[in-house]
């Protein structure tokens, strides 16, 4: 199975647990994509077989956290950073399953007042800014570069490129045409929309586990 390895708090624990059953010899034959650097060097610790998709460009199954789950299963991905390399394993999964807690079940994206992630490319990156925000200016929107907290520099993806979170303040509408409009600007290079792509969602709750399925 080739299984593409997701990123953040909660994937984390999933890939500790990936490997410890590979040592007990309770999973065989598993083959990783991680979804970021810093997933890479996790698993390259703990001595998971890994690819990429240039060798296996359709995967079984991944496994991933989110930010935002709407009651359709759409997902806010990308707070952690690792948007991109996240879309692009995740899109290519015959099977996507998202783990969370039912803190981040939402009623729509972008509701929260939480931030919307958009990587682009750091050249003129206020230009690309102001523009994001205009488009969704109906809807009250404010971008801002994302920096890193300790040096109040802009962070920098695994990809080499910024992050722009978007807050906003009204509902967006409807979600294809904010992402069509996103993607079609000069300068972005994906956002942390995930639409139509999770297949089972698992929510920890105070009262036990509950899946849903697309
Ligand atoms: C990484 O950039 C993200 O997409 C994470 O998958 C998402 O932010 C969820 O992370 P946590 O599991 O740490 O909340």
């Amino acid at each position: 199975m080739v299984l593409g390895l997701g990123t953040g708090s909660t994937a984390k624990h999933a890939v500790d647990r990936i490997a410890e059953l590979l040592h007990q010899g309770k999973l065989k034959n598993i083959i990783g994509v991680p979804t970021s650097k810093k997933t890479h060097e996790q698993a390259v610790s703990l001595g998971i077989p890994l690819s990429d998709l240039d060798t296996h460009p359709v995967l079984d199954l991944a496994i991933d956290g989110a930010d935002e789950v709407d009651p359709f299963l759409n997902l806010v991905k990308g707070r952690g950073g690792s948007l991109l390399r996240e879309k692009m394993v995740e899109s290519v999964c015959k099977k996507f399953v998202v783990i969370v807690d039912e803190s981040k079940l939402v009623s729509h994206l972008g509701g929260s007042g939480l931030a919307m992630p958009v990587e682009i490319v750091p050249f003129c990156w206020k230009f690309t800014a102001k523009r994001l925000q205009e488009l969704f200016e109906d809807s009250g929107c404010v971008a801002k570069l994302r920096t890193c907290l300790e040096k109040n520099q802009p962070f920098v993806t695994d990809n080499g490129n910024y992050i722009v979170d978007l807050y906003f303040k009204k509902d967006i509408g409807d979600l294809k045409v904010a992402s069509d409009a996103i993607l079609r600007l000069a300068g972005v290079v994906e956002h942390g929309m995930f639409l139509d792509m999770a297949t089972t969602v698992i929510v920890a709750g105070e009262l036990g586990v509950a899946i849903k399925h697309k």
